[in-house]
């Protein structure tokens, strides 16, 4: 598989010190899913910022789509989600937000508009548009601030935590257009239940931003005794029927939990 991001040999230390990265070497092929999971302070987000370009690793490389290592070639391919909506929602109004990547990058007025108009209504932010964002509350301004990533329609999602402060309903909404993205999708998460809704292979951040395990979603997320050593806990649905069916039976998801008692019940 071609790959969109590789990262060979990623170190990172903070300039206090703090190792937030470690050896990292992680290939992302093109149309992967992909969650990355760890501990808080693990080195998630280094990791992501690292792999957008927007941390220079202090030891390693990142290249992009086999062509360069410098990401601001690349920048109208890559959709970067910082964590904090806050470091993203800068300009005067919401829709000015989420204008900006179509407008940096040249796409029609009209083909703009169309897709803004769709993300707006798609995540509930129609009557917000106007308003600025730091007027929003901390789920609306995630929201917004997913719009502003998908509005430019890059190649490769790199998304820090998309959910964390999004209310169930628009849970639901998001995780659609993650799912229905095209291109790649790599999540950047400490929950696992969202590992196994979204993702096919999993990638366990472990102490010091190294890499514990990265593997099919089946296999590590039904591995209780690795994700505990990494401070972690398995989905709920593998806590619930883990010890009761087969590793490759275990439900990962809440979801086909339900599917596979509804069977058995019903
Ligand atoms: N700007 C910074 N300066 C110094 N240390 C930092 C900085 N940002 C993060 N760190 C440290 O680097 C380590 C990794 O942090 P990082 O933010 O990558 O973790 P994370 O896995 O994303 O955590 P969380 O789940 O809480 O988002 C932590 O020890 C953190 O305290
Ligand atoms: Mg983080």
């Amino acid at each position: 598989m071609e790959p969109v991001i590789d990262a060979r040999a990623l170190t990172h230390e903070y300039p206090d010190g703090t190792t937030a990265l470690r050896d990292v070497t992680l290939s992302i092929g093109r149309g992967e899913r992909i969650a990355v999971v760890g501990a808080n302070g693990s080195g998630k987000s280094t990791l992501q910022l690292a792999l957008g370009g927007l941390v220079e690793p202090s030891a390693g490389t990142v290249r992009y789509f086999d062509q360069t290592t410098d990401a601001d070639r690349v920048r109208d391919r890559l959709g970067v989600l910082l964590q904090d909506p806050d470091d993203y929602l800068f300009n005067t109004t919401v829709r000015e937000d989420i204008e900006y990547g179509p407008a940096q990058l040249g796409m029609s007025r009209r083909a703009a508009d169309e897709r803004i108009a769709r993300l707006a209504a798609h995540l509930g932010l129609r009557d917000l548009l106007d308003r600025p964002p730091f007027r929003l509350s901390g789920g609306e301004k995630q929201r917004a601030a997913v719009a502003s990533v998908l509005a430019f329609d890059p190649d490769v999602l790199l998304l820090d935590e998309p959910f964390g402060a999004v209310d169930a309903h628009y849970r639901e909404r998001v995780r659609e257009l993650v799912t229905d993205h095209e291109g790649t999708v790599v999540v950047f998460t400490p929950s696992l239940d969202l590992a196994a809704e979204l993702a096919e292979r999993v990638v366990v951040v472990g102490e010091s931003g190294s890499i514990a395990a990265d593997g099919p979603a089946r296999e590590i997320l039904t591995d209780s005794d690795l994700l505990r050593a990494n401070g972690l806990r398995p989905p709920a649905a593998v806590q619930l029927f883990e010890g009761i069916l087969d590793g490759d039976e275990i439900p990962l998801t809440v979801a086909a939990a339900r599917r596979h008692l509804v069977d058995e019940l019903g």
